[in-house]
């Protein structure tokens, strides 16, 4: 989430120079891809002669991030059914050194997840279709859909999923880490409302997976990742929806301890299920622009006294919020928020959001120390220029797992449960624009959330959140990382728990049992 200040683009853009050389695909690779195209009747997409065309060149290059674009693809595949990703990779197991990646949105930031330099690139961008099933009760995602297409698409019904909060993001990638929504706190997580899985596995078979039929692969999906196979169609419940109010209001960081204290606040005292927000604060180095940014929703045309009256105090810079469709506010919210042309990191981390007044002096202290880093990049920041640091707080009230466990009774791999009190899944993004930023961008995201999470266990050890069940014996819980936010050397799939993990990895060799998945594609991995 990031707005590229006016200043910086006029006065530091500076050429692109590539010090990453991106690898010639082998001719492995290359008879890999032709093999592929002589079996399929897809569109193929093959490096050299492809490389100009607007299909290969907007999939090896439409990245949230632009460090995934440095990579050629030995090809672009673009299956438009689940038998065309079978037959790919019935090719690909021919091809053991040949690696690959499969693409929805895009919009995940770690290098090497969704893009490939040298291997094949499955682009989900022909299954993108939203379908409603004859009863309505549910509909048919295909992977490659935006949320926007999505939502906008169901908008004439009344009908809505639970999906992105920008509209822009992909269906794919969001619904495989599970996901959060605006709409989280009435029907749960992403992920808590898939009914089925359309999935290819690592032999190529293509089969369901649901509460019947392949049930431990379906329960190991729900927030595992792209490990255990390829999906081609999510079929998720439908809701009511109608006209809602949200949007972004902007505010100088004069007014931190008001809008610092509401969030903390907002996350407690938790008003209403219906409503949901992003604080954010971005700044560049040596302070030259510093501002917050809070996504506002209130599922509803009307917001009702009482939901943000702490926030509607506060005086603001700009502020786009108002009554309208969904599908208008998650556009807005893409057009805000996500800005491409930057290199991007984004890393997570989980705090428990203690109660007032020690949960307001830990969301100040945690911003201070934020701010305060930042700033200290100066004269590294100079020689590096471009960067932008944006911190993130996401409320996850217990609202949010009480309504993940009326909505899936199975549970997802997140383990969340409303008697361990509220968190706020906290994140930093950094941006930056050259290759010359890379090194140091991963250093300084490591270390802002690192000090988020050190500063938080020293200065309240053993400290459980507000609404933590009071007598519950702390158990150890060990709180998630939120894959969605989570940078590629995060332990995403250990942090859901040491029972958990060692059902994840039974499943994932059961599925998958010559590690396909694991040593030809990159993403969270179980080792
Ligand atoms: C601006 C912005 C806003 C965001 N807002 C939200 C939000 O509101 N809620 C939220 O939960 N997250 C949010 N995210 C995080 C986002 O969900 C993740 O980055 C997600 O991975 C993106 O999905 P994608 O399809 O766009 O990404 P891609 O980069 O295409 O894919 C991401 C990962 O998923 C895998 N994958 C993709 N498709 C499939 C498939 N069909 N089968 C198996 N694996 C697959 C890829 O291999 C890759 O590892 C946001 C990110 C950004 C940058
Ligand atoms: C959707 O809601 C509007 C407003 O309540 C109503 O006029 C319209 O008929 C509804 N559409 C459908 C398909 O139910
Ligand atoms: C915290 O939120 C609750 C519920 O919205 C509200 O009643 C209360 O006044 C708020 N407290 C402060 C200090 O803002
Ligand atoms: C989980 O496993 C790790 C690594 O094997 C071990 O260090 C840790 O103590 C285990 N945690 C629990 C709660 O059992
Ligand atoms: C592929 O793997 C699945 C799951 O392990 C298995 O049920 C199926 O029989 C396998 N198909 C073939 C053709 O081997």
């Amino acid at each position: 989430m990031s707005k590229i200040n006016k200043v910086l683009a006029v006065c530091c853009i500076v050429p692109y120079i590539p010090l990453v050389v991106a690898g010639i695909p082998s001719a492995r690779a290359i008879q890999c891809c032709t093999e592929i195209a002589a079996k399929t009747h897809v569109t193929i997409q093959s490096w050299p002669i492809s490389q100009y065309s607007a299909e290969y060149s907007n999939a090896k290059s439409h990245y949230w991030s632009n460090a995934n674009a440095d990579g050629t693809p030995a090809c672009v595949v673009f299956p438009t059914n689940a038998q065309d990703v079978s037959t790919t990779i019935q090719v690909l197991l021919r091809y053991p050194g040949v690696g690959f990646a499969t693409k929805s949105g895009g919009h995940n930031p770690n290098a090497g997840f969704a893009s490939t330099d040298g291997g094949v690139l499955i682009s989900m961008s022909q299954l993108s279709s939203t379908m409603l099933s004859t009863d309505r009760k549910q509909a048919h995602l295909g992977p490659g859909a935006t949320w926007q297409d999505a939502v906008s698409a169901l908008e004439p019904y009344n009908l809505t999923v639970v999906g992105g909060r920008l509209g822009d993001v992909g269906v794919g990638g969001l619904l495989v880490g599970c996901g959060l929504s605006f709409l989280s706190a009435q029907y749960g997580l992403p992920c808590d409302n898939i009914n089925n899985y359309e999935i290819v596995l690592s032999n190529s078979t293509i089969v369901n997976a649901n509460a019947f039929e392949n049930p431990d692969l379906f329960w190991a999906m729900k927030g595992g990742g792209n490990q255990f196979g390829i999906v081609t169609k999510f079929t998720v419940n439908t809701i009511p929806i109608g006209l809602v109010w949200g949007g972004v209001r902007t505010y100088t960081r004069a007014v931190a301890p008001q809008i610092l204290a509401a969030t903390q606040n907002f996350t407690e005292c938790f008003p209403d299920p219906r409503a949901a927000i992003i604080t954010t604060f971005q700044t560049l180095v040596n302070n030259l622009d510093q501002f917050f940014a809070i996504f506002f929703f209130y599922n509803g045309p009307t917001l009702p006294p009482g939901v943000f009256d702490a926030f509607n105090a506060i005086p603001s810079s700009s502020d786009s919020v108002k009554t309208q469709w969904y599908s208008s506010l998650l556009i807005a919210n893409a057009k805000f928020g996500s800005i491409f042309g930057l290199r991007y990191v984004l890393r997570g981390a989980t705090i428990p959001n203690l109660p007032a007044p020690k949960g307001t002096d830990l969301v100040v202290a945690n911003f201070n120390n934020f701010v305060s880093y930042a700033s200290s990049r100066g004269l590294a920041g100079l020689l590096q220029p471009g960067f932008i640091f944006i911190f993130i707080y996401q409320p996850v009230p217990i609202a949010i797992p009480a309504a993940s466990a009326r909505v899936n009774p199975l549970g997802n791999l997140l383990g969340l449960s409303p008697d361990n009190g509220d968190h706020m899944w906290m994140a930093v993004t950094v941006s930056w624009l050259t290759t010359l930023g890379d090194t140091d961008a991963y250093r300084i995201a490591t270390e802002i959330m690192d000090n988020v999470v050190k500063y938080t266990k020293q200065t309240c050890p053993g400290v459980q959140g507000s609404n933590f069940k009071a007598g519950l014996p702390d158990d150890g819980y060990k709180p998630p990382i939120f894959m969605n936010d989570a940078m590629a050397d995060q332990k995403v799939l250990q942090g859901y728990g040491n029972e958990t993990y060692a059902k994840l990895k039974n499943i994932q060799k059961a599925y998958d049992p010559t590690g396909f998945f694991p040593s030809r594609t990159n993403g969270f991995k179980l080792t």
